[in-house]
Formats: structure tokens, sequence, C-alpha cells
């Protein structure tokens, strides 16, 4: 069975990012995949200290409530990363998981304990979700190579991104209904994708 991770990068609960989310992951499950949502601004963490710790044995020396998180992504079948543009790019939550999973890319880089295979690749998908204030072309360009990081570092192909724009206009995703129901219809595609089209 298909399993989504979804990590919110939005401090803001029930905001723009949050219902667009839930209106992707109630999509997904309308395929029969199972879901999990993480807010990253309810999860108790530190940032990266930048020790290298992780260079000598590919682990990260923090342990705190971030670390299991982890180990759910890389159980999982896509990876969703949610964040609105805050001051053109993602959230400083989702900049920080991201840095976190450093001792990951040690693992692919440094010591080499960490590989995904062509095949797992094909399986595995990548989703950026966001939402932006602004509605100008580029707004989420600074975003991303920093998501991709990630996903590089997970093993997901990063081929799908899920963007609303323009939230101000609206007044918020409230105002903006079609942008719940765009994001259902995005949820149970991509969704799909694993479940039925030779991944
Ligand atoms: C601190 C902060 C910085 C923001 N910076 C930008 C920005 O640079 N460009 C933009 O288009 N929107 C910006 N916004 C607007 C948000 O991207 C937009 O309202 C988004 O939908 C908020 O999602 P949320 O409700 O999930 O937090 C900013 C909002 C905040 C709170």
């Amino acid at each position: 069975m298909t399993h989504i991770t979804a990590i919110n990068g939005s401090p803001r609960k029930h905001g723009n990012t949050d219902a667009v989310l839930d209106a992707f992951l109630l999509g997904s499950k309308s395929t029969g995949a199972t879901t999990s949502k993480i807010s990253l601004g309810d999860i108790d963490h530190k940032n990266c200290r930048g020790c290298n710790a992780c260079h000598k044995k590919g682990v990260c020396i923090l342990r705190d409530d971030l670390t299991p998180v982890f180990d759910e992504v890389l159980a999982s079948d896509i990876l969703v990363l949610a964040s609105p543009i805050y001051s053109m790019t993602i959230t400083a939550e989702m900049k920080s998981l991201i840095d976190r999973g450093q001792f990951l890319w040690a693992q692919k880089y440094i010591t080499k304990t960490l590989t995904f295979p062509k095949e797992h690749l094909a399986k595995h998908i990548g989703v950026y979700l966001g939402t932006s204030g602004q509605n100008i072309p580029h707004i989420f360009d600074a975003a991303f190579p920093v998501v991709r990081a990630l996903f590089n570092d997970t093993g997901f192909s990063y081929t799908e991104n899920v963007l609303f724009p323009g939230m101000d206009q609206y007044g918020g995703v409230k105002g903006w209904p079609e942008s719940v129901a765009a994001a259902k219809t995005e949820g149970k595609r991509i969704a799909s994708l694993i479940c039925h089209a030779g991944y």
C-alpha cells in the first residue's frame, strides 16, 4: 500500500498551507493510500550545529523529536514537503528540517553507506506543496533547489510541484475555495501515480 508522509513547515496552524495540504491528503486517501502529517511547529527539535560528527559515522548526534521523522520519511513512498514562501523562500522550520538531513548526505557521499538504486527512485515521488502571498512570476524559484536537497538525500524523485501563488489577493485560502478543491485533485492524481502507472 502506498504510504505518504507530509511535512508542513508553516508555523501557522490551520493556515493556508495546512488547508491545502489537508485537502491534498484527503485526495490521496481516496486512492487507498495511507497518510501521515507532521507539523514542524509541533515538534521539539534543534537546528543542525554544523559539528560534522555525521561525517564520521553518518549519524547525527542530536537526538530529539525530529530523529524518528527521518525513519518515517525513509519508509514512505511519497514525501510531501509543504511550505509557504516566507521572505522569498521556504520557512525557517522547513530549512531546519532540511539541514538536519545532512547526516543522510554524509551517508551518501562520505561514509557511502546509503544508495538509492534507479528502481527505488522510480517508485518514490517527492512533492513540493507551496503557497505564497504574492502572485508574481518565479515566486517559488528560491524554494525549489532547497527542497530538492532533502528529496535527493532521502531517495525521492522530485517530480511534482503543487503551487498556490497569490493567497493575498483572496484574503487567504478561505477566500479561494478552488485552491482546496485543486489540492484534493492533485493529491488523488499523484497518489495514483504510484498505484497505477508502472511505478
Ligand atoms: C513572515 C512572512 C513572510 C512572508 N514573505 C512572503 C514573501 O516573501 N513572498 C510572498 O509571496 N508571500 C510571503 N508571505 C505570505 C505567505 O507566503 C502566504 O500568506 C502563505 O499562504 C502563508 O501560509 P500559511 O498560512 O500556511 O503560513 C509571508 C508571510 C509571512 C508570515
